[in-house]
C-alpha cells in the first residue's frame, strides 16, 4: 500500500500497479476484501470496478460508471440542490466547475475531469482499482478509457504528491502485458507483478478450523493440505468444496481425510484436462489447427502469415485460405465459453491461460494432439 502512495522504494508502483494471477485464485476477493479496506483506512477514496462483472457491457462504460457513482455519492446533495436551484454548474471545493446535467454520464474524454473532481470532492487521494483490466483492450472505448486514465495520472500526480493511484489486475499476464509493453500501449514501461497465491497462512487457517471442530483429527497434516491446494491450482473454492466433501459424515471413508483430499485434487485436475480435451476435440478441424498454432506460438501468434498458413496445411493435409482461417478464428471467439480472445487491435490469444499449461504438458508427454479415437469403444468386429 505504501508502494501505491509513492512512498516506497519499489520505484514506480504509484504509476500503476499491475497484478496478475490465474483465474479463481482469489484476486477479486483480495482487492475488495483486503486492499480496498486497507486503502480506505489509510484515507484513500477507493473506486473498484470489475470488467468481467458484465462482459456484454463495454469496458469503457463500466469504468466511467464506477467513477460517476463515486462522484455522485460525494456530489449528491450539492448537485441535487444545484439542479433544483436551476444552476447549470456546481463548484467543487472551490476548484472545478461541474456541469450538473452531465453527472452520471461520463465519457472517455472527461474521465480525467471526473477523477479530478472526485479527488477534490472527497478531499483525499483516489485509488482506482480495475479488475480484469485486460478486458479493456477488447474495445476501442475501453482502450480510450485506459489512455485517459494514464493522462489523468500524469496530470494529477506530482513528485511527492500522489492524487491518483491505479491498480489493475488480470487473470492472464500475457494479456495484461499488452497494456504496458508496446511503445503505443497506455501504460508503456510499467511493471507487472505476480500476485502471490494464498499460501501457508491460508492453509494454517483452514487446518485450525478443522482441528477446532474435529478434535479427533488433531493434528491435521498441513503439508498434505498444502500439496492438495497446489494441485487444485491454488483455487480456494474447489479446495474448500473438496474439504467439505471429504470431512462430511456422508463421505463414506474412514480414518484420515488427507489422502481423500489429495485424491480429490487429482480428480479435479483430470477433470479440467478432460474438459479441455473434449472442447478441443469438439472443434472443426480448421478451428483445431488454428488453436494448435496459437498454443504453439503464444504471443508470437500471427494468424495469416505464410508460415501459419503452411502450418495449417501441413497439419490438415489440405490448404487453408486466409478467409477460412478468419472464419475459424471468429467462431473460436464466438462460442460460449469463448476459447479465443481478441483485442481491439486485432491481436489474438487463448482465452484461458490454463490451456497453455495443458498443451505444454501434453506435448512434453508426447500426447499432443489429442486423439479422437482414444476412450471410444472399439467397434464390435475389431
Ligand atoms: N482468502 C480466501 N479464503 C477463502 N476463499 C476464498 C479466498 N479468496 C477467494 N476465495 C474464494 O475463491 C473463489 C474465487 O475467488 P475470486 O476472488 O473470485 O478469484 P479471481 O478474482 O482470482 O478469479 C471465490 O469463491 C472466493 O470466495
Ligand atoms: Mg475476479
Amino acid at each position: 500500500m505504501l508502494a501505491l502512495q509513492g512512498r516506497s522504494l519499489l520505484g514506480d508502483a504509484h504509476n500503476g500497479l499491475f497484478l496478475a494471477a490465474p483465474r479463481r485464485t482469489g484476486k477479486s476477493t483480495f482487492l475488495q476484501g483486503d486492499l480496498a479496506p486497507a486503502l480506505q483506512q489509510a484515507g484513500v477514496e477507493v473506486v473498484y470496478v470489475d470488467l468481467w462483472a458484465d462482459t456484454r457491457r463495454d469496458p469503457g462504460t463500466l469504468i466511467a460508471e464506477a467513477i460517476a457513482r463515486a462522484l455522485e455519492a460525494h456530489l449528491g446533495l450539492v448537485a441535487r440542490t444545484a439542479r433544483k436551484a436551476g444552476l447549470k454548474a456546481v463548484k467543487v471545493a472551490g476548484a472545478l466547475e461541474i456541469d450538473t446535467g452531465k453527472i452520471g454520464q461520463i465519457d472517455g474524454l472527461n474521465l480525467v475531469d471526473a477523477l479530478r473532481s472526485l479527488q477534490q470532492a472527497a478531499g483525499k487521494p483516489v485509488a482506482l482499482i480495475i479488475d480484469e483490466a485486460q478486458h479493456a483492450l477488447t474495445s476501442e472505448a475501453g482502450e480510450a478509457a485506459m489512455t485517459a486514465l494514464k493522462s489523468a495520472r500524469d496530470q494529477m500526480n506530482q513528485p511527492g504528491r500522489v492524487n491518483l493511484m491505479l491498480v489493475m489486475s488480470g487473470s492472464d499476464r500475457d494479456k495484461l502485458l499488452r497494456l504496458v509493453v508496446n511503445a503505443g500501449a497506455p501504460f508503456y514501461g510499467s511493471q507487472i507483478q505476480a500476485l502471490p497465491p494464498l499460501d501457508t497462512g491460508f492453509i494454517a487457517h483452514v487446518a485450525g478450523l478443522v482441528e477446532a471442530q474435529r478434535p479427533d483429527l488433531v493434528p491435521v497434516d498441513r503439508a498434505a493440505l498444502q500439496e492438495a491446494f497446489a494441485a487444485f491450482g491454488h483455487r480456494p473454492q474447489f479446495f474448500m468444496a473438496a474439504m467439505g466433501a471429504v470431512l462430511s459424515p456422508l463421505s463414506g471413508h474412514s480414518g484420515r481425510f488427507e489422502p481423500a483430499l489429495q485424491q480429490a485434487a487429482r480428480d479435479q485436475q483430470a477433470q479440467d484436462e478432460a474438459q479441455m480435451e473434449s472442447d478441443y476435440l469438439g472443434l472443426k478441424p480448421t478451428e483445431q489447427v488454428l488453436l494448435w498454432r496459437m498454443l504453439d506460438q503464444g504471443p508470437r501468434f500471427r494468424p495469416y502469415d505464410a508460415e501459419a498458413l503452411r502450418f495449417y496445411r501441413d497439419k490438415l493435409g489440405r490448404p487453408v485460405s486466409v478467409q477460412q482461417a478468419q472464419k475459424a478464428l471468429e467462431s473460436l471467439r464466438q462460442r460460449t465459453p469463448a476459447l479465443v480472445w481478441k483485442s481491439a487491435r486485432g491481436e489474438y490469444a487463448v482465452e484461458d491461460a490454463a490451456m497453455h499449461r495443458w498443451f505444454q504438458a501434453r506435448r512434453d508427454a508426447g500426447t499432443w494432439p489429442p486423439d479422437p479415437q482414444q476412450g471410444r469403444l472399439l467397434p464390435d468386429d475389431a
